[in-house]
């Protein structure tokens, strides 16, 4: 409520998310100065099987955090304060307080929502690590405690394990679904036929190649997102607005620093709906933009609705939108865009298929918990300032599984290079959503009239499905989630089934192999 405060905060909120924004690790002086931002570092943890380049990569970016430390003690007094003037107990609690049912109960549905799913984690945990090991000797392949190494799993925060499939591949050779390569071929070409193109007059060799690069990035970005367009439309949705195209960010601009990490808006509550990100052609980048729609198409949807109904039945349903869509990329659907071959029918590509989906969701729910249990910690005053990074850590080990190869003292505020944290977005909205897209996937599987296995249903090109996907967007916030949650799937919680019964197959063959 004091205006000096609210300004304080504002303040600390823009540094902190224009640091992370603008961050970027150097080395060397002078002439031998070369700078990494963040997608430099994180192809490294991608492509490189290097241990010391991985490392070094890993920890570059963990360093442009620690001048936030000091902004985010401020900025958790200063947010709790706020809190508190609204009638609750802290800044936490405020979070947990938009889901039609006690902040307290919320806590404990992610715990019940969690231990459903942990056996099946914790499966693809020991597989992970056997395959570290293999990799690079058990000295290296894990840490004490057999924690799995924070910067050799392909992904600067570990959520996302997708990047490892050339270890992690169950049957090399049953039927490849390398989405990366047939995406780097796409670029290329798309690179090859901006370079045939007259350059500008009086540009030399040097400046008609930096365009062709820039108008082909362009190009190839945005012919991913008509990709991801086409599944919605495919399912009776409306083509994006004009202005979509027009106004979006589909590249990195190179006259400005900008923050990369994806994001979807709805500028005026009508229409004009644009996504920001920073495409580059790989595979993570692709469901990212299919993710990203989700949020858009959502929007569309409700536009109709008043404005206080024109959101997520809850922050989780939001983020489950477009993840749905990304459960029907199935091989046959990849094949189907050109990007996989003619998928393999046997034991062995069934299981290919899944590890492919488990590294990236399986993967990803411990993390999707962890970060709003260190935040929560932090607000409701569980977590001191002289802890924070300690906390972090035990949190990491505690839910992840991993660990960093070497102290990460209290120098280091390592929780600030996740975006969220210095861009303050609450993140159990991702935890919650890997539990609802499967049970949304389900749900839209049935309506499609799908018999056999749930993880071989794709339901692009049904109209039945998208009818109903539709109708339950078009409620946007205008009941309690409940009943939206049973207008799609016949039930009024969120169940962990849906996930455990699409991950059966994987789930048994990981037990046999560990
Ligand atoms: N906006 C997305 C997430 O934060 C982008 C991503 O997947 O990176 O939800
Ligand atoms: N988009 C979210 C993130 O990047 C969840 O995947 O963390
Ligand atoms: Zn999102």
């Amino acid at each position: 409520k004091d205006p000096k405060k609210l300004q304080e905060l504002t303040q600390i909120a823009t540094r902190m998310e224009g640091m992370y924004g603008s961050g970027s690790h150097c080395t060397g002086e002078g002439d031998a100065k070369t700078c990494r931002d963040i997608g430099q570092l994180s192809e490294v943890l991608a492509t490189s099987r290097d241990y010391d380049a991985q490392l070094d990569a890993w920890q570059g970016w963990h360093t442009i955090s620690q001048p936030m430390r000091k902004d985010y003690i401020r900025f958790a007094e200063l947010v709790n304060e706020g809190a508190r003037d609204m009638g609750f107990a802290d800044a936490g609690e405020m979070w947990r307080s938009g889901y039609d049912m006690s902040p307290a109960e919320l806590a404990a549905e992610t715990d019940r929502l969690w231990d459903q799913v942990k056996p099946l984690y914790e499966q693809l945990h020991c597989f992970a690590r056997g395959r570290l090991d293999a990799t690079y000797g058990s000295d290296k392949g894990q840490v004490a405690g057999g924690m799995l190494p924070a910067h050799l799993m392909g992904n600067l925060w570990q959520q996302d394990w997708g990047n490892l499939w050339d270890m992690m591949q169950p049957y090399p050779g049953a039927g490849s679904l390398d989405v990366n390569a047939a995406l780097r071929a796409i670029a290329q070409a798309d690179l090859a036929s901006e370079r045939a193109k007259p350059g500008a007059p009086g540009a030399t060799a040097a400046q008609r190649e930096v365009e062709a690069e820039r108008a082909a990035a362009l190009v190839t970005a945005k012919k991913m997102t008509e990709r991801a367009q086409d599944f919605y439309v495919s399912l009776g949705m409306p083509k994006l607005p004009q202005g979509y195209w027009e106004k979006s960010q589909f590249i990195k601009p190179r006259d400005r620093d900008v923050v990369c990490h994806a994001s979807a808006w709805d500028m005026d509550m009508a229409g004009d709906v644009r996504t920001k990100m920073c495409i580059v052609p790989s595979e993570e980048e692709l469901t990212t933009i299919y993710h990203e729609l989700g949020h858009i198409y959502y929007d569309l949807a409700y536009n109709s609705q008043p404005p206080l109904f024109q959101g997520g039945a809850h922050d989780g349903f939001h983020e489950a939108i477009g993840d749905t869509i990304v459960l029907s990329m199935t091989p046959d659907y990849l094949n189907s865009i050109g990007l996989v071959d003619k998928p393999a029918v046997s034991d062995e590509a069934v299981i290919n298929g899944q590890m492919r989906m488990a590294l990236a969701k399986v993967a990803f729910m411990p993390f999707g918990l962890m970060i709003d249990r260190w935040r929560w910690g932090v607000f409701d005053g569980s977590i001191k300032p002289d802890q924070y990074n300690k906390a972090w850590w035990d949190l990491k080990a505690k839910y992840q599984g991993v660990a960093p190869n070497g102290a990460r003292g209290e120098e280091f505020f390592d929780a600030g290079a996740k975006y969220h944290v210095p861009g303050n977005t609450p993140y159990t909205r991702y935890f919650l959503s890997h539990i609802l897209q499967f049970q949304f996937y389900k749900a839209l599987c049935d309506a499609s009239g799908h018999q056999g296995p749930l993880y071989q249903c794709n339901y692009a090109n049904n109209p039945e499905a998208g009818k109903r996907y539709w109708a339950m967007l078009s409620k946007g916030a205008s009941q309690p989630w409940q009943k939206t949650m049973k207008e799609l799937t016949g039930k009024e919680e969120m169940d962990g089934s849906a996930v455990l019964e699409y991950f059966a197959p994987l789930q048994t063959w990981l037990k046999e192999q560990n």
